[in-house]
This record gives structure tokens, C-alpha cells and sequence, in this order.
């Protein structure tokens, strides 16, 4: 592994002496313009985060102003205190008074090619129709609902729609399983489930409808399915259960007068994995959550009235929440949405996308930057990318490679880049450059934004000095901070709030370097980044465990060039059950069938037993380090030697 140590002491070194400051042309005309800038709004929102926040908050509609900015009780957070609004009229109804009522707010473009925009006046009466054919079937205030969805504009309709009566959407991505789907939908008990007949990937049908009749089996709650026609796919409707979209649309009014909602009334639960146990719901309300999408979309991208804005995420996840949906439409932003995969039918897909819809901003994660340029240049020089300003990424820490590369391929060397660090429980970037005035330094997200206290601490919560590693924390409330984890109050306490005293944990370990800026080291827990998407080892075991042949498995993350991280299991079998590359190819499929294809394991071994400690635990460490150390291998199904190492790590103990 000696090159790989190198070209890792090599990138230490690189983060450490290269920066990039803000191009020229950029800073000019930015919204926060140079560093001096920045530091005043860093010291006004230190002085009083409250105020900050508060001066960001009068930048959206209230229908009732807020009596307290903050109401603060460890862990308990409560942001504009008894202020109503509704989200959906901040993204929509508020646009449609002046010079954005015609302006598009969502450009889509399917996998097939086919293109759709709806303005800010369409889109809101397609938010209103839908809104009344929820109420239509007896969804009210405080119920939840299902989204299942491919990325089409529908998705941010149905979002909009739970939004403007106080339901509360909970969307699951539609790359989930069945099973996957039925424990969320349980979990937060939902009333309807709104999915598609299928949605478009790399040329075939994704068959959401059939996952959801599957799901629909054992989920008691379930009253209604509404089923949206996007592929023509032929679909079982179950009778009184299951309506058509367009259906109930055709019947429904177009007016639909949104609930004034208080600002603590929750706007979303999304499912994202944590250490231990089940995916966890976590829980966002409407006022701070909204204040802070909104502030950070506008500053963070420097978002300018005529911009083509493309977050590339998926609804599915936080990150398409926050900056497909939410920040931009309250900005009244120009969105572009795109269905299917990245490289689909050629490579060039993006490049192409950017291109024809002259995209000016664009927000990615670094998984997708590196198998473009794995891909090669070719594909991005062929096309005509100077629409492009800013780029981003977000999910996982870049390489400084891909970070140059992007920079220079994509952003033609005059494109600033935010690299943005935040979480599905953070609900908005919480550390980020602000483009105009941040150096950039390939690999960190720099420092925290306005307003918004993080730092690098040890266990007992005491900052360590620069350079060395410790715990990333946020040491008070932040208005898009989540509330809670849905019907788990113990494990909000436990998890966020109890590790580091005081303080809310992360999960990152990190570093600051002596300009104080953030270096992201990774989940310190079992938590898995996978392309940019959390996994915990935990579910991935109990899927394992769960196949006949299987007694035992641990799952760890390996490096892997593209995804980041791998998932790599270790496997011991049953009596009787010997390993075969078949039972592995089972045991893959098996994963993939249970959690999602985004879960399938890489690498399998099987391994006659797990190095364990004494008290019983799987020493992951050691097995992340064999996971790492043998990837070279290939194709080794087995780990003869992995007792071996679990004694003499026992010997070493005792
Ligand atoms: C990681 C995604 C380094 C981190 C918005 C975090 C990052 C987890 C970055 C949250 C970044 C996200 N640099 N690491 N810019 N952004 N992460 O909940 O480990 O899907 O805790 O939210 O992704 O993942 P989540």
C-alpha cells in the first residue's frame, strides 16, 4: 500500500498549502464580496446569533410575527417562537405579485429527453390542485404522507402540497426497496403514499408501484396510494385503495388557501442511518428550517435572479430538500430538475444538460466529479459549459484531484468552488465558503457560515489546538437544526446531545489547520458514506443475517477510488453452508433486495469467525483495516487467517 500512503501524505500536504482565492470577477459583483465582509457577518453572528437569524427571517412571509427569536432549553430548540407562516407560500404565492409570476421555476428534463417547465404561476396551481385532492382523501393537518417518486416536478409538487395544508411528507428515494419503504411508512405511520407507475434509469423502468403494493401489505396505515402516470407502465390499482394523479387533479379546485402554520409545526420527516438501530426519522419544522435553506441558497451560491440553478440530488435525500426544493423556490430561483442517471445514454449527459439549459450553477457531489473524470475530458470539452459561475459539491469530503479537476474541466478555472458540509439533521450547510470571500482550499469546507457556532473539540468539549483531530460539534441551536428523531425522543437526547456535554455531535471527526479551517475526517461512528449516501453497517448486517445461510457478518467501509467508501462484508456461514462465488453473488442481490441497490456490498469474504473483543464486540477497526489492506487481492473469498488476527488481537488484551 506504499503508493497509496503517499499519494495520501501528498494531499495533507496539498490541503495544507494551496488555496485558491475567490476569482477576481467573480468577487466583483459577489453578494459577499471579500474577506473583510465576511468577518463583519462572522462577528455579528457571534455577537448574536438570535439577531443574525432574525435580520435573515424578515426576508421571508409571516402571517403572524414571531414574540421570541429563540427558545432555548438544551436539547430542546424552538426558532421564532409562535410566528406562523407557510412554506409554500414563501416558495410560491409570494413570487406571484411581481416580476416572478411568469418566471420558470422548474426547467425538468426526463432521462428520455423530453423537457417541461413550469412557471411560478403554473406551479403553484399545480401545488393547489394536488393540496385539494389531499384533503380530497382525508389528509389533514399533522397527518403524514408517503412521497415515492421518481425526479420529476411532481415530486416538489406533492412536497409543496403536504406543505400548504400542514401535512407532514416524508419522502423515501425511490432507489429503496419494498422493504425499505414499508419500514418508514410504519414507522411514521403515514396515511397516503403518493408514488408513480415507474420512473426512468438508465433506459429501463424503475417499477416504483410494484414496491409499494408490496409494502402497502403491512402497513396498516396506509388509507389511499395515489399513483402519478409517468412511464405508461402497466400497474395493478387496487380498488378504493389506489387513484390516479391526474384523476383526482382533474376533479380537485385550483384554489387552495394555505394553512398559517406556527413556526415550530414539522414540515418534513427523512430517514437517514445512524450507528445503532433503524434508520432514524429525522424531524424538521417550518420556520427556522426555512429562514436557513433560504439564507444559505442565496449566499452560499450567490444566487442572482437570472441564474439556472442545478442541485443534481435526489429528492430522495436531505440535500435535495434543502436545495432542490425548499432554498431555491423560496428565492424564487430558476431550478432544473433531471430525471435520470448522469451518464445516460452517454456519457456526456450533464455536459449536455449544462449546455442546452445554460445552467449557471451547479451543485454535485464528489462521487459523480469522480467518475466524470474517470470518464475522461472529452465528454465535458465537447460541449460549450460557459453558462457556468459557481460550482458545488456536497456529501463527502473531495479529493483534492477532483477538486482541481473540476475546477478546471467544468469550471473553466474561472468558477469558484463551496465545497459545503452539512447533514440531514442539520437541515442547511452549516460550513461553507461564501464564494465571493472565502480562499478555497482544495478538500476543506473551510469555516462555519454566519451565525452558525461549530468547532473541533475533545471528548470533555474543549477545542484542540490546530492540526490535531477531535470531534466535530455545534456548540448552540441553529435555526434548521432537526427537532427531534420521529417517536424516539431518547435517542434524539442520546445520539446528538449526550456524547460531548452541551454540545450537538456530529458524528465527523475533523481538524482545523491554522487559518481555522475545517477538514472533514470522516464518520467517527458505523456509519457508512457511500457515494455521498449514509449507510449504516448495522442494517447491512441485520440484511445479512437475515439470509438462511448466514450466522454472523460485519460490515465495514473500504477506501474505493469512486464511491468513496465500499461497502466490504465478512461473512461466517452456518453449519453446512459452504462459501461458493454463487451463494456470494446471492448474498450481494440478497443486500440489494433488502435495503436498496445503493447497499450491495462490493466485497464479500467469508470467514470461519469475526475477530471479536472480549465483552463480545466486532473489532471493526481490525476488519476495516484487512477490508483495506487486501482490496488489492481480488479475488479472495476467504479470510484464512482472520482467527488468527482475532487471537493474537485477544492475546494482546489480556
Ligand atoms: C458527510 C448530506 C466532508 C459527513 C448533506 C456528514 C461531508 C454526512 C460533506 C452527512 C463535505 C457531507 N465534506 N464530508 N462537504 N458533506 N459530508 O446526512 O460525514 O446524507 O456527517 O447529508 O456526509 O450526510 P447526509
Amino acid at each position: 500500500m506504499a503508493p497509496e500512503e503517499n499519494e495520501a501524505s501528498i494531499s495533507v500536504l496539498l490541503k495544507e498549502k494551496r488555496s485558491y482565492p475567490p476569482p477576481k470577477a467573480f468577487a466583483k459583483s459577489a453578494r459577499v464580496s471579500s474577506a473583510a465582509a465576511r468577518g463583519r457577518l462572522q462577528a455579528r453572528g457571534r455577537k448574536s446569533p438570535e439577531k443574525f437569524w432574525e435580520q435573515a427571517a424578515r426576508e421571508l412571509v409571516w402571517s403572524k410575527p414571531w414574540r421570541r427569536t429563540l427558545d432555548w432549553k438544551a436539547p430542546r430548540a424552538r426558532w421564532f417562537v409562535a410566528g406562523r407562516l407557510n412554506a409554500s407560500v414563501n416558495c410560491l404565492d409570494r413570487h406571484l405579485s411581481g416580476p416572478r409570476r411568469n418566471k420558470a421555476a422548474i426547467v425538468w428534463e426526463g432521462e428520455p429527453g423530453e423537457t417541461r417547465t413550469l412557471t411560478y404561476l403554473q406551479l403553484h396551481r399545480e401545488v393547489c390542485l394536488f393540496a385539494n385532492a389531499l384533503k380530497g382523501l382525508g389528509v389533514v393537518k399533522g397527518d403524514r404522507v408517503a412521497v415515492y417518486l421518481p425526479m420529476i416536478p411532481e415530486a416538489a409538487v406533492a412536497m409543496l402540497a403536504c406543505a400548504r395544508i400542514g401535512a407532514v411528507h416524508s419522502v423515501v428515494f425511490g432507489g429503496f426497496s419494498a422493504e425499505s419503504l414499508r419500514d418508514r411508512i410504519n414507522d411514521q405511520g403515514a396515511k397516503v403514499v403518493v408514488t408513480a407507475d415507474g420512473g426512468w434509469r438508465k433506459g429501463a423502468v424503475v417499477r416504483l408501484k410494484d414496491a409499494v403494493d408490496e409494502a402497502a401489505k403491512s402497513c396498516p396505515s396506509v388509507t389511499a396510494v395515489v399513483v402519478l402516470k409517468r412511464t405508461n407502465t402497466e400497474v395493478t390499482i387496487h380498488e378504493g385503495r389506489d387513484h390516479w394523479w391526474h384523476r383526482l387533479t382533474a376533479k380537485a379546485s385550483a384554489d387552495c388557501p394555505a394553512e398559517p402554520l406556527d413556526s415550530e409545526h414539522p414540515l418534513f420527516i427523512l430517514y437517514t442511518s445512524g450507528s445503532t438501530g433503524k434508520p432514524k426519522g429525522i424531524l424538521h419544522t417550518t420556520g427556522g428550517y426555512l429562514v436557513q435553506t433560504a439564507w444559505t441558497t442565496k449566499n452560499v451560491f450567490d444566487l442572482r435572479e437570472e441564474d439556472v440553478y442545478w442541485c443534481t440530488a435526489d429528492v430522495g435525500w436531505v440535500t435535495g430538500h434543502s436545495y432542490v426544493v425548499y432554498g431555491p423556490l423560496a428565492c424564487g430561483a430558476t431550478v432544473l430538475m433531471y430525471e435520470g442517471a448522469p451518464m445516460h445514454p452517454r456519457p456526456d449527459r450533464f455536459w449536455d444538460i449544462v449546455e442546452r439549459h445554460r445552467v449557471s450553477i451547479l451543485y454535485t457531489a464528489p462521487t459523480a466529479i469522480r467518475a466524470f473524470m474517470k470518464a475522461g475530458d472529452e465528454h465535458a470539452r465537447a460541449h460549450d459549459l460557459s453558462s457556468l459561475r459557481l460550482l458545488g459539491t456536497v456529501g463527502e469530503p473531495i479529493n483534492p484531484e477532483a477538486w482541481r479537476w473540476y475546477r478546471e474541466v467544468i469550471g473553466g478555472g474561472r468558477c469558484p468552488i463551496v465545497d459545503t458540509w452539512w447533514q440531514t439533521e442539520t437541515g442547511a450547510i452549516l460550513i461553507s465558503p461564501l464564494p465571493g470571500a472565502t480562499a478555497a482550499k482544495p478538500g476543506s469546507a473551510t469555516l462555519p457560515l454566519p451565525g452558525v457556532d461549530a468547532e473541533v473539540v475533545d471528548r470533555a468539549g474543549r477545542p484542540v489546538p490546530p492540526g490535531a483531530g477531535g470531534y466535530l460539534v455545534v456548540r448552540r441551536p441553529w435555526p434548521a437544526m432537526l427537532r427531534t428523531v420521529w417517536g424516539d425522543e431518547e435517542r434524539y437526547k442520546s445520539q446528538y446531545w449526550s456524547q460531548i456535554p452541551g454540545m450537538y455531535f456530529t458524528g465527523d471527526g475533523a481538524r482545523r489547520d491554522k487559518d481555522g479551517y475545517f477538514w472533514i475526517l470522516g464518520r467517527i461512528d458505523d456509519v457508512l458514506n457511500v457515494a455521498g449516501h449514509r449507510l449504516s453497517t448495522m442494517e447491512i448486517e441485520s440484511a445479512l443475517v437475515g439470509h438462511p445461510a448466514v450466522a454472523e457478518a460485519a460490515a465495514v467501509g473500504r477506501p474505493d477510488e469512486l464511491l468513496g467508501q465500499a461497502v466490504a462484508v465478512f461473512v461466517t456461514l452456518k453449519g453446512g453452508r459452504a462459501p461458493s462465488p454463487e451463494l456470494k453473488e446471492e448474498l450481494r442481490e440478497h443486500v440489494a433486495r433488502a435495503i436498496g441497490p445503493i447497499a450491495r456490498p462490493s466485497e464479500i469474504r467469508f470467514s470461519d469467525a469475526l475477530p471479536k473483543t472480549r465483552s463480545g464486540k466486532i473489532m471493526r477497526r481490525l476488519l476495516r483495516e484487512v477490508a483495506a489492506g487486501r482490496a488489492i487481492q481480488g479475488d479472495v473469498t476467504t479470510l484464512e487467517d482472520l482467527s488468527v488476527l482475532a487471537r493474537l488481537q485477544q492475546d494482546e488484551e489480556s
